[in-house]
């Protein structure tokens, strides 16, 4: 398998530059790739003697641990670095970190970090592939698309959904993947929460603006509920953290007045009691570890597409075992 043959380009760097088409196909090939994780012994030879970086810049538990499952699973050579235990911490810079790695002849890195724009300014510069695995405001395409799988198999087909984006909208990678994956796959997109926390303009992007709860849950056929990121407010964007339950928190007794049963999506970390309540986040209609669970089929075809792997041949591709 060559890079130069991937369906998707060198990199992976948000779901705004792909089309329909190359959405589809990550999520069809992520199909056959979610048996391996039911094997007793999960392991194929798919990405045998590829070398793949972690570098992580930013705290991470589903996206990091996922990715390097995924990385495992299909036989790549991993390692893992933080920001905190790496020459980041003695002030060397991003590109320099990246240009040492690919001296050691690496060829692939999965990238967190703190800056929008930090993924993209990382593949412009080295020649191996740069998936981004979240960069500040920007994207969080793994999760897009792991987000868009889980609907899909819940509910068939994305076409036509009503899908609304619940809470934090203004600082969140995932909002926005979300809304370029969706609206690209035909689905109707809406954002709820308080004005503070919705960008101003964001209909320009083709999405429905609710600024009250109850009208959302009138008008959707899913939630997508995001964490209040209070690490990245420096206060005023919410009264309270009370404040913000009493009037954004996706309850038992709000979700009772939907005219459908609503599914219920949440990217994780939850802040239970504040953007959900626990009822919600552990009951029938709620996918958050099925989500999770996707996140490794999905990354798994990520880095078998990025590697120039054959989307029709995925199945075939997976059979063997290490
Ligand atoms: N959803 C997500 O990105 O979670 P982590 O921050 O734990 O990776």
């Amino acid at each position: 398998m060559t890079r130069e043959r991937s369906s998707l380009g060198k990199d992976l760097v948000g779901l705004e530059p792909l089309d329909g088409d190359q959405i589809r196909s990550i999520l069809d090939t992520a199909e056959p790739f979610k048996e391996i994780s039911e094997r007793t012994i999960k392991k194929v030879p798919v990405l045998r003697g590829k070398t793949i970086v972690n570098l992580f810049f930013e705290a991470s538990t589903r996206t990091r641990v996922s990715f390097e499952f995924a990385e495992k699973r299909l036989s790549a050579d991993t390692v893992n670095i933080s920001a905190t235990a790496s020459s980041v911490s003695k002030g060397e810079t991003l590109v320099d970190t990246a240009r040492n790695l690919e001296a050691m002849r690496i060829d692939m890195v999965v990238i967190r970090h703190w800056a929008s724009g930090a993924a993209r300014f990382l593949a412009e510069r080295i020649p191996s592939t740069v998936i981004n695995a979240g960069d500040g405001a920007h994207e969080h395409p793994t999760q897009g698309l792991l987000d868009l799988l889980t609907l899909r198999d819940h509910f068939g087909k994305i076409e036509g959904l009503k899908v609304c984006i619940v809470g934090d909208i203004v600082h969140s990678r995932v909002a926005r993947s979300n809304i370029f994956g969706l609206l690209k796959l035909g689905a109707q997109v809406a954002v709820c929460g308080p004005p503070t926390l919705l960008p101003r303009g964001i209909e320009r992007l083709g999405v429905e603006r609710f600024v009250r709860l109850e009208e959302a849950i009138q008008w959707a056929d899913a939630l997508n509920v995001l964490r209040l990121q209070l690490e990245r407010m420096e206060g005023g964007f919410v009264p309270s953290l009370r404040e913000y339950n009493r009037v954004y928190g996706v309850s038992t007794r709000r979700l009772e007045a939907a005219p459908r049963e609503l599914l219920i999506l949440h990217p994780g970390p939850m802040n239970r009691g504040v953007e959900i309540d626990s009822d919600v986040a552990d009951g029938d209609h709620s996918v958050v570890l099925r989500q999770v669970t996707n996140g490794v089929a999905v990354r798994m075809a990520v880095l078998y597409l990025l590697s120039g792997g054959d989307p029709a041949s995925a199945e075939a591709a997976k059979g063997g075992q290490e």
